[in-house]
């Protein structure tokens, strides 16, 4: 059934049913690859709440959650925006880290944000991230654990927003256009 959110209609594409069971074939080989390592989760706010939150709960293995949340603003430099993290209070030196991302578009945040991760020396980082945007791509990276490739479409739900609103939704909806 189609909706409208604000100004835009926006039909089902990815059901919630899809979604549970490609977290759970994630968190399988989570809980399968990371067994004695407790891991480190940073899942990305705020459209990773929904899904860090169900992925999370089906981790069977010790392991450890912080949300971050990445402000950007343009930088006085002319290499365009700074993005800096807010909140991570747990030390990232020689942990097992899996940031956890709702979405990668133009791998942007991520070309940025990784390196900042790296930089702070885990033993090892890894990508999970539940939508894959590939033909969007400017900044190539490897996301270790995905939920679904999908076409360059806007999609809303499951802690994706469109000017706020949207993020509710127990399932993800692509713009009807
Ligand atoms: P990137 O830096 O271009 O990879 O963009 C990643 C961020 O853009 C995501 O974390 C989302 O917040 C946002 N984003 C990209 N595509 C969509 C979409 O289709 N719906 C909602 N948010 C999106």
């Amino acid at each position: 059934m189609a909706i409208t959110i604000l100004d835009k209609t926006f039909r089902p594409y990815l059901s919630k049913e899809q979604i549970q069971a490609a977290i759970e074939s994630i968190a399988n080989r989570i809980n399968t690859e990371y067994q004695g390592k407790n891991p480190l989760f940073i899942p990305i706010l705020n459209g990773s709440f929904m899904f860090a939150s169900d992925l999370f709960k089906r981790i069977t293995i010790p392991a450890e959650i912080s949300f971050i949340k990445l402000a950007s603003y343009k930088g006085t430099h002319s290499t365009g925006n700074v993005i800096t993290a807010i909140g991570l209070e747990t030390e990232i030196y020689q942990r097992h880290v899996i940031v956890i991302e709702d979405i990668v578009d133009t791998g942007k945040t991520m070309s940025v944000f990784l390196p900042q991760l790296t930089h702070q020396q885990p033993q090892s980082l890894k990508v999970c991230a539940l939508l894959h945007k590939k033909a969007a791509t400017i900044h190539p990276m490897q996301i270790d654990y995905l939920g679904f490739e999908i076409p360059n479409l806007f999609v809303v739900g499951y802690g994706l927003d469109y000017n706020g609103q949207g993020r509710n939704l127990d399932s993800i909806l692509q713009v009807d256009e």
